[in-house]
């Protein structure tokens, strides 16, 4: 074995002894039944919250857009990848958005990693909730900006942390998501809003797992009473809209500044063409029935009700355990009861949160959703 080999495997020897390691595992996936290891879980674990994935209407719109344009974009959207899906797309996520602009990127990693480096630079600041999606931190990093992070949704820090440093900054970042991935709560983007609009400073909200779900379906700025002061708005489709790409809605003025500095977007070849028109049609089938993007939530309120765990205030609900170990073998227990429930453990999430993350779905039974709820009340989290 040479020297790469070897620094592999003591790396993967230090995973397996913390019960970190993991591992890739085979999954046909239905509306909400998965296949794996030979055999059918119904899953809690994917975040199709609508059951886009496999609409017909969406797969037919798909299949329609690789007729008329093809498999693949060919090239990066500034060369010739830009087919005339994309402006419709961006089109409708704007109006959605209630924004000037939008602009479509490869996945919401891409996004993240393109917008952030785009906006801020060397002598700025990225202001980070604790709590972040790897992917802010990501593009926090690739910016080289300074980055200081306030405690998970607690504004008071976060206008202290500016108070101290937005005086030595030309440009401060704040950003969060809108509704955390492995927490399943808000954060309180109208207050954020304010308080960086105060610090002339510029909010960035991760919406990934907002939009489609939150606020009508309009996401997590739309969320409160009011709507929030959100600039950037960032998201991904590839949840509750159940493909794949990501997305900034913006001013024109930021947009345009993306197709002309944000390198994931430039050095990186466009959306294929079936996957915009997926998109498209996943937002005419929200747009047409908010009831429908309400349901999500509601099946998750159901089930921390009966499981007699704090309200889900979005179709993310976390049950945390602690160690890596605790997590796996709930996930194990609940498998054998027919459920599939991922354990989520660190550095996804801060060491000792192990923890499964469920995620309700419209289609999900209400009479799976209650025996699911009695089995994590009588023997997970008892
Ligand atoms: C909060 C958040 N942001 C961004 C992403 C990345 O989006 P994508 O899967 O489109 O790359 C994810 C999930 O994957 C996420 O949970």
């Amino acid at each position: 074995m040479d020297s790469l080999d070897d620094f592999a495997a003591a790396k993967l020897t230090a995973l397996d002894r913390a019960g970190l390691r993991r591992g890739l595992v085979a999954t046909a996936r239905g509306a909400l039944h998965v296949e794996r290891n030979g055999r059918r879980l119904l899953s809690f674990s994917c975040n199709d919250y609508l059951n886009l994935t496999q609409h017909p209407a969406i797969k037919a719109a798909a299949i329609a857009a690789i007729e008329r344009f093809g498999v693949g974009s060919g090239a990066s959207r500034l060369v010739t990848g830009n087919h005339p899906l994309h402006g419709e797309l961006e089109a409708r996520l704007a109006r959605l958005k209630d924004t000037e602009a939008a602009c479509v990127f490869g996945s919401g990693f891409l996004a993240n990693t393109g917008i952030i480096p785009a906006l801020v630079g060397t002598d700025d600041l990225v202001l980070l909730d604790e709590l972040s999606h790897a992917c802010l931190w990501a593009g926090a990093r690739l910016s080289r900006a300074a980055t200081l992070t306030y405690r998970h949704n607690d504004v008071g820090h976060a206008a202290d942390l500016l108070r101290a440093h937005r005086g030595r900054h030309p440009r401060v970042l704040v950003a969060t998501d809108g509704v955390f991935s492995m927490d399943g709560d808000l954060a309180p983007l109208v207050e954020l809003g304010r308080l960086a609009r105060e610090h002339d400073a510029w909010l960035l909200s991760d919406d990934a797992h907002g939009i489609g779900v939150v606020g009508g379906g309009r996401g997590s700025t739309f969320a409160g009473a009011v709507p929030a002061d959100v600039p950037l708005q960032m998201g991904t489709l590839s949840k509750a809209i159940g493909g794949y790409g990501g997305y900034l809605c913006a001013a024109r003025p930021v947009v345009d500044l993306m197709i002309n500095r944000a390198r994931t977007l430039i050095y990186s070849t466009g959306l294929p063409p079936a996957t915009v028109a997926a998109a498209i049609a996943a937002l005419d089938l929200i747009g047409r029935d908010p009831a429908y993007a309400a349901r999500p939530l509601a099946k998750a309120k159901a089930f921390t009700r009966r499981a007699q765990l704090p309200e889900a205030q979005s179709p993310i609900v976390p049950i945390v355990l602690g160690s890596a170990q605790a997590a796996l073998a709930a996930s194990r227990r609940l498998e054998d009861e027919g459920f599939l429930v991922v354990a989520i453990r660190p550095p996804t999430v801060p060491e000792g949160t192990a923890r499964l993350r469920l995620a309700f779905t419209a289609a999900h039974p209400d009479d799976e959703i209650e025996r699911l709820a009695d089995l994590v009340r009588e023997r997970v989290h008892a």
